[in-house]
């Protein structure tokens, strides 16, 4: 939802680094974008509707003089991709430019506020009120500091602002409430941005800015203060563990593709967590009333499949709700005994954020699993799991999906161990299972891409699809289904195999393509019902097996082949593979690019 990068260095033009470092945040937004540096008291600007490469290869966006300047990449809330309402955005002399990402919720009474002054508005953007506000105290002899500052007292809803101005050209004021801003620092430069890959080619050491404090980024350092009653507060730096090259696309033709092959390594860093930290996560689930998973998208199909690995490995059936759901179902009916699992690989859903924070407000405990350090998410809960898939830049989820899992696993085996819901040898052999899986799923890559592509090439042409599994291959489905959808843009549907018969077989005609996760669990017989009532309709199958699955075979008209070996439990990581690859290659195939699907953005920072 948009990405931010402000810069102020000592030497040298400062337009190529906003430049690449808006690419870097392409994922956060990707449909204008703009860059605007102070040199010689005066502002520089270039901004258009359009993709970073499409807009730099049309203004050259590396030719903007002056050591500081901001820069925005766009994802639409208030106003139409266009020239006027890209950001950065400025006042009525040019004179002060502002990047915002978030929504200003009370934006249209500020702004005819600002028109009845004479204010001339260029967009329809909620943003434009910020340096209209700068503008006026700026006029009644305020710093920029303290005009950002009062701005933070006029607006409402959430906001991670980035605010320069030409009278004070060696200065960048920065604020959050609600919308993420980090901070990083190398020799005399100072950065701002949404996000670590922005700056990670310069440094790995950030610091964070929380809400409710303004931060002013000089050459001189950093400088940090509570709104609330002007306190300096020492903020500590952050050493974060990601590499530049993490986050570059290291001869992958997409960062998605590349990120589907991390897999393998980003589950067995997953396992390396300190068992501490998985047996305090387990401890706070045993010891809750009720336990509730909060999660949207991609990240609710983890919480779908941990449900079933606690109720399978631990007893535990937590409730699993949508978290733009929560507070309109649970209607105040939780408290001090219960926990909520918020999971987010961003850390930074307002979704999760605020039912996380409903939920808190009520007395419950939280119990974060996020990818970033220092997120939002993080800064709510009691305890925090940590994943370790390292900087994920597709829109499209695919190894932070598969650390959730990995986590959740393991939190769900020692709960189980803990509460000696499962014995040791049972345990001890799901360990070694789950232990194999990155092995298990390296070879699902190396044997079914070749497959998928060509399983892709002969489908693409089908406008929809139905995906569906039993049990926990329920949320292998949904996963399967939201990846095509979101990055290929076929219908598709995922749904319980049981649940098809009740309304969805009404779709199958002749060849019409419906996919099948069948591992060989305790849902195989029953499944192979539901095979036999779409293929009666003329379907064409498309399989998910387990290895020499003859009757499977025999059964389907295309097949993705998974190694033995992989307990029940865990069967969604190596089976949700060959879907991964099987969306990537429709979308390739179709000619879209699948790191940037239409509409979407990485974070979804907004209700
Ligand atoms: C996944 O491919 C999607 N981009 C989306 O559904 C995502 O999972 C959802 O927005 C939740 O994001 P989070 O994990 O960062 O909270």
């Amino acid at each position: 939802m948009c990405g931010i990068i402000g810069v102020i260095q000592e030497k040298g033009e400062v337009a190529p680094f906003i430049h690449q470092a808006l690419k870097r945040l392409e994922y956060r937004g990707y449909d204008s974008v703009g860059v605007t540096t102070i040199d010689m008291d005066r502002l520089y600007s270039k901004k258009d509707k359009g993709k970073i490469d499409d807009v730099h290869r049309k203004l050259n966006l590396d030719d903007l003089p002056g050591r500081i300047g901001i820069g925005h990449t766009r994802w639409a809330t208030h106003g139409i991709p266009s020239l006027f309402n890209s950001h950065p955005h400025f006042d009525c002399n040019n004179e002060v430019a502002v990047v915002h990402n978030g929504v200003i919720d009370n934006f249209l009474a500020l702004r005819e506020e600002l028109l009845s002054k004479g204010h001339k508005f260029d967009s329809e953007t909620d943003t434009e009120v910020i340096p209209h506000l700068i503008e006026d105290c700026i006029a009644d002899g305020m710093s920029l500091k303290e005009a950002v500052k009062y701005v933070t007292k006029r607006i409402e809803g959430t906001y991670a602002v980035v605010a320069m101005c030409i009278n004070e050209p060696d200065k960048i004021v920065v604020t959050r409430d609600g919308n993420p801003l980090v901070i990083g620092r190398k020799g005399s430069t100072s950065y701002v941005s949404s996000d670590i890959p922005a700056f990670l080619p310069m440094t790995n050491n950030m610091m964070l800015l929380l809400d409710g404090e303004i931060a002013t980024l000089t050459l001189d350092g950093i400088e940090f203060e509570k709104l609330s009653d002007g306190s300096q507060v020492n903020r500590k730096t952050i050493k974060i563990s990601w590499t530049a090259d993490q986050a570059q696309k290291g001869g992958f033709p997409h960062f998605m593709l590349k990120e589907i092959h991390e897999q393998p390594e980003a589950i067995a860093n997953t396992l390396r967590l300190p068992q501490e930290a998985i047996d305090k996560a387990a401890e706070l689930i045993l010891n809750a009333d009720k336990t509730y998973f909060l999660a949207m998208g991609t990240s609710g199909h983890a919480a779908l499949a941990g449900r079933h690995m606690f109720a399978s490995l631990s007893g535990i059936l937590p409730s699993l709700e949508l978290a733009s759901e929560f507070q309109d179902t649970v209607y105040g009916a939780i408290n001090d005994t219960d926990l909520v699992v918020a999971i987010t690989q961003s850390g930074e859903t307002t979704d999760t954020i605020v039912a996380a924070k409903y939920a808190k407000k009520l007395g419950s405990k939280i119990l974060a699993i996020t990818n970033v350090v220092g997120s939002s998410i993080t800064r709510l809960a009691d305890h925090t799991i940590i994943t370790q898939a390292g900087p994920e830049i597709g829109v499209a989820a695919t190894k932070t999906f598969m650390v959730q899992l990995a986590s959740l696993a393991q939190i769900a085996l020692a709960a189980g161990h803990r509460s000696s819901f499962i014995d040791s040898e049972i345990i001890s052999r799901k360990r070694e299972s789950l232990g194999r899986l990155p092995d298990i799923v390296s070879s699902v890559i190396a044997t079914q891409e070749a497959n998928a592509r060509r399983i892709a090439g002969e489908y693409y042409m089908h406008p929809s699809m139905l995906f569906l599994g039993r049990g926990i291959s329920m949320a292998t489905a949904y996963e399967g289904a939201l990846k095509l959808k979101e990055i290929a843009y076929n219908h598709a549907e995922g749904y319980s195999a049981g649940e098809s018969k009740h309304g969805p077989i009404a779709l199958v005609e002749d060849g019409y393509p419906v996919i099948f996760v069948a591992p060989n669990d305790n849902t195989r017989s029953r499944l192979i019902g539901n095979i036999m009532e779409m293929k009666a309709r003329g379907a064409s199958i498309i399989s998910v097996i387990e290895e020499e699955d003859t009757e499977l075979e025999f059964l389907s008209n295309e097949l993705f082949s998974i190694p033995h070996g992989v307990e029940p439990e865990f069967s969604i990581m190596p089976y949700i593979v060959p879907l991964q690859l099987f969306s990537y290659y429709m979308a390739t195939r179709k000619g879209y690019d699948p790191d940037k699907p239409r509409n979407l953005a990485k974070s979804v920072t907004v209700l």
